[in-house]
């Protein structure tokens, strides 16, 4: 079980996605507690086969889709060397935004520290790769953490509209958030 954790540049790492990684976040997002998806804002029923995630995974890892085309990236979160969780940017249009996901997937390492220093980080790595306007967080409102977060980064919400994020349950209660690469570049200056 960690304690505190050192947070910096050298101790976590944001990299590529591995087939090697697979087994970890299939085992989060098919072996979790139902109640630990639903707590997040994630209707198990609509997750994909773990067929069809694992396929998709592995092309997303394979990086054979050129950055001007793919829909979605991952950023793979490393601890001191161990996967501890994931940052994703779905619905990616280049040159214009996509939308920021964040799964600390062990939970020993939520709540000490890495999302509040790894989003404004996979948010540079984002915006410089696909050349982005802006990123789009729907966040449910009923998921505290991702709300802080977004809070301790200076961002206010936006609005509140019912979800249309494919994994959310039917009329869930999103909160809207974007950042613009300039208030990106003012956080990581003030960091
Ligand atoms: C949401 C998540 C990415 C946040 O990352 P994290 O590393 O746990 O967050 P941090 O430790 O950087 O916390 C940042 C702030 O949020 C608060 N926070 C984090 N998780 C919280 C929770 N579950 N309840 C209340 N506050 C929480 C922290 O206390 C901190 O605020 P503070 O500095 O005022 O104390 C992570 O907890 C996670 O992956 N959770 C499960 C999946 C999930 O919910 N993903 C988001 C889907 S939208």
């Amino acid at each position: 079980m960690p304690g505190v954790l050192e947070l910096s540049d050298e101790s976590v790492m944001l990299r590529a996605p591995r087939k090697s990684d697979l087994d970890t976040v299939c085992d989060y997002w098919y072996r979790s507690p139902r109640t630990f998806l639903t707590q997040m804002g994630v209707d198990a029923k609509k997750l994909p086969s773990e067929d069809e995630f694992r396929g998709k995974f592995v092309r997303d890892s394979e990086q054979l889709i050129p950055d001007a085309q793919r829909e979605s990236c991952t950023l793979i979160i490393e601890y001191r060397g161990v996967l501890i969780g994931y940052h994703k940017l779905s619905h990616i249009l280049y040159g214009q935004h996509g939308i920021f996901h964040a799964h600390i997937m062990k939970s020993e390492y939520r709540n000490k520290g890495v999302g509040g220093f790894t989003y404004p980080r996979a948010l540079r790595v984002y915006f410089d790769r696909f050349n982005l306007m802006k990123v789009i967080f729907k966040t449910p409102a009923q998921n505290v953490g991702p709300n802080r977060i977004k809070e301790k980064m200076g961002l206010k919400s936006l609005r509140q509209e019912k979800t249309d994020y494919p994994l959310h349950p039917d009329g869930m209660i999103v909160n809207i958030y974007e950042i613009y690469r300039e208030q990106l570049d003012t956080l990581l200056k003030s960091k």
